[in-house]
């Protein structure tokens, strides 16, 4: 049986709007993505993740939905969509699009008829005749949002909305509301995505009577979108974004569930163990989220489009995680946020950017990358909110970082033109010249990762090493095996890992080099990794 396509390979998250743009208007755009499909086959992408495209006021990334049927004229049309999903799959690349079903902008004409009074529509949102008293409970973005229950003056009644107040809930346990999610859901399977990125999942599946009370979650409504897609599109993935406590994560998985869930258990406590050196907060989450169902898959993370979250730690934890990576108020975010991409975190230091590429591919789990850490790009914090991490990617150090034609005022948003990490210093075509760059780095570790399928398909336990800074776990799958190890500390390290345990000989996989132990012990330099395949 060939395995299961999405526990292996590079899932690439990537803003459309910010790509590549074609026409010279400032706003990336599909055609402009698909032009740059070479490159990310190139780097081994097996699968794209667009995030929000659709026709949007773009309040909120385009995660404010105004069409679930449509492209924002900005960035195409669903000609341009059809192309990019064929050019793709000319490549091997598969396509997975963000689907925003919790709520809709307040520009979707349901929610216009609905407040205006229509009844075919009223029943499609979430309202009360007067003010919840638990309105101040729930908020997603404390600091930005003051309330989840606002007054519509048109409709004279109070909206219920877990986000942002321009984004009305939707009323899942309206039957007719599901019935359309599930036409969207079809027309989107009908026009070639391989999965979708399902935001918000339990807010998605409350019932709109608890909001944050008993009974909780609806996974009966979760299962009818997985049978939908399981009778008609048998390899369509569900990845869920469900930031949720581990004891409520069998409920997303397993039958009926969701193929994939974004660890952010594991992305909070790595960004602690990279904060302490310590190994041991990640060996714990790993070991907290292990054990899911053979069918099911982690996607790892270092970066995305969001604040890092790091809401699960306690405060004395998430107190050095912004000691060590977001010092600044202003590099934080909502009370528990980072508002920063991942190179500079690390200061654009390369040993530590190498540190936790490594690890982000050798988790158990299929590897996500945002577009532009590949080669290091940096934020502008001078932009509000999660805006600071979505900027234009840097391809060239020419004019515009070669983003787009257009004068930079008419971009979608500013490129990064100042600082250590401005398109003239960072950008993809210097780094494809040098040998030596981060982007290359990159390009060979993936080819060493697809040399290790048992790290996305296997079995996994975690090596004892006798040393905190240290993480190694051992990768099984039928005859193959990979141990992959890690230093956290910035002083070299020498765990005992016990080789002697292997049936074969060792091979470090960078290098393709038979690999000697001194003794049972393993070499780790300063942050230093290595993968070690048994070969027999
Ligand atoms: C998800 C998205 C985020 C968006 C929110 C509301 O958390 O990742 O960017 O603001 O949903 O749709």
């Amino acid at each position: 049986m060939t395995e299961r396509w999405y526990k292996n390979g590079l899932i690439y998250e990537v803003g459309v709007r910010t790509y590549a743009d074609s026409n010279g208007d400032g706003s990336g755009d599909l055609r402009g993505l698909a032009g740059r499909l070479d490159y990310l086959a190139a780097l081994g992408v097996t699968c794209l993740w667009l995030l929000p495209f659709y026709p949007s006021p773009w309040r909120d990334d385009g995660y404010d939905v105004s069409d679930f049927y449509g492209v924002h004229s900005d960035l195409g049309t669903l000609g341009d969509f059809v192309q990019l999903v064929q050019a793709a799959d000319d490549r091997g690349i598969r396509v997975i699009v963000d689907l925003v079903l919790n709520h809709t902008s307040d520009e979707h004409p349901w929610f216009q008829a609905a407040r205006a009074g229509d009844p075919a529509f009223r029943d499609f949102y979430v309202w009360a005749d007067r003010r919840p008293a638990d309105a101040e409970s729930g908020i997603v973005f404390p600091g930005v949002q003051k309330t989840t229950w606002t007054y519509d003056r048109k409709a004279r009644r109070y909206y219920f909305h877990r986000f942002y107040d321009f984004e009305p809930d939707l009323n899942i346990d309206n039957p007719v509301v599901r019935a359309e999610m599930e036409k969207i859901i079809g027309f989107w399977a009908e026009l070639g995505v391989s999965g979708f990125r399902m935001d918000a999942v339990p807010f998605l599946i409350e019932p709109a009577g608890a909001r944050g009370l008993a009974p909780g979650p609806e996974f009966a409504h979760l299962h009818a979108f997985r049978q939908q897609l399981s009778w008609r599109h048998g390899d369509v993935i569900l990845l869920g974004e469900a930031n949720v406590e581990r004891e409520e994560i069998g409920d997303y998985f397993g039958v009926g569930g969701l193929h994939m869930l974004f660890n952010f258990t594991v992305n909070q406590r790595l960004w602690l163990a990279l904060a302490r050196e310590d190994a041991r907060p990640l060996a714990r989450a790993l070991a907290e989220t292990a054990g899911i169902p053979a069918s099911d898959q982690w996607a790892n993370f270092l970066r995305n489009h969001d604040e890092i979250d790091l809401g699960r730690l306690a405060d004395d934890e998430r107190a050095d995680v912004f000691a060590a990576f977001g010092p600044d108020p202003d590099m934080q975010l909502y009370e528990r946020g980072i508002r920063r991409r991942l190179a500079p975190m690390l200061d654009g230091d390369r040993a530590r950017l190498e540190l936790a590429f490594s690890l982000l591919l050798t988790l158990p789990g299929t590897p996500v990358l945002y577009y532009g850490d590949e080669i290091g790009m940096g934020e502008d914090l001078s932009l509000r909110e999660r805006e600071s991490v979505r900027t234009p990617m840097q391809w060239t150090a020419d004019r515009n970082g070669g983003f787009s034609t257009a004068r930079q005022r008419e971009f979608a948003a500013p490129i990064v033109s100042k600082g250590p990490f401005r398109y003239a210093e960072v950008n993809l075509a210097d780094q494809q010249q040098d040998a030596d760059s981060l982007l290359n780095w990159l390009h060979r570790a993936l080819r060493a990762r697809r040399q290790c399928p048992e790290i996305g398909e296997g079995g996994w336990e975690t090596l004892p090493t006798g040393n905190a800074s240290v993480l190694a776990l051992r990768f099984r799958s039928g005859e193959r095996e990979t141990i992959a190890a890690h230093n956290l500390a910035a002083t070299p390290r020498r765990p005992n890992l016990r080789l002697s345990g292997s049936a074969g000989a060792l091979v470090d996989v960078f290098s393709d080099r038979p690999y000697e132990p001194a003794g049972e012990r393993v070499e780790l330099g300063p942050h230093g990794y290595r993968w070690l395949q048994v070969r027999a």
